[in-house]
């Protein structure tokens, strides 16, 4: 079982990746969990490219972010499925479609061929989107956005990001659950522990 954890900056989902898994471990179950971008050497190298480099045009930070999911769904994603482990990961192809289709305005269908040819066929039967304001967000993250490209984009970026989810989730109500994550800390982790429980 795939499931993917989507949202802005500060939206919790580290937190939450971190109960869930605790959870499913206590219930005996291999768990994998791991993030885009991040999760293989590939994966840090682009995280510090498109978090610094200056310059970057948005095809390149999308084809960056792409040749990480590439080479994270061979070595880790598609081997911890072929196991039966379930996989909590932490951003997937639905960060791209926000972040840089509705963010960047990257043509959607651009975004979701690079996608297919990135993920290979691997696809969350459930992605949960904490969604909060990214004002609220950006407030709650307290890393230090100087020089962060993209947490360090305007307001209404972070706005078009937000919205990017919301419409993705409305499209697929059946693989997607939209959490407040404005709520406390408990009831988020327990609306999304009843729907992974319900699939289970
Ligand atoms: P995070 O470590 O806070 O999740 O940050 C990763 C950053 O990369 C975040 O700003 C979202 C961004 N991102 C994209 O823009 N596109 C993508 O496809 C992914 C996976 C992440």
């Amino acid at each position: 079982m795939f499931i993917a954890l989507e949202g802005g900056e500060g939206a919790g989902k580290s937190t939450l990746a971190a109960a869930l898994e605790e959870r499913l471990r206590a219930q005996g179950r291999d768990v994998v969990l791991t993030r885009e971008p991040g999760g293989t050497d590939l994966g840090d190298i682009v995280s510090g490219m498109v978090r610094h480099r200056q310059g970057l045009t948005p095809r390149a930070e999308l084809l960056l972010f792409e040749a990480a999911r590439a080479q994270h769904v061979q070595d880790v994603i598609r081997p911890a499925l072929e196991r039966g482990d379930i996989v909590l990961c932490d951003r997937f192809t639905a960060s791209t479609v926000a972040y840089q289709g509705y963010g960047r305005k990257l043509p959607l269908r651009e975004i979701a061929q690079a996608n297919r040819m990135a993920a290979g066929g691997a696809a969350p039967a459930l992605t949960l989107l904490l969604d909060l304001p990214p004002d609220t967000g950006l407030r709650r993250d307290t890393t230090d956005p100087a020089g962060d490209r993209l947490r360090g984009e305007r307001a209404a970026f972070h706005e078009r990001v937000r919205r990017g989810y919301l419409a993705q989730a409305a499209a697929d109500p059946e693989r997607w659950l939209v959490i407040d994550a404005t709520q406390p800390r408990e009831a988020v982790l327990e609306a999304a522990w009843a729907r992974i429980q319900a699939l289970l």
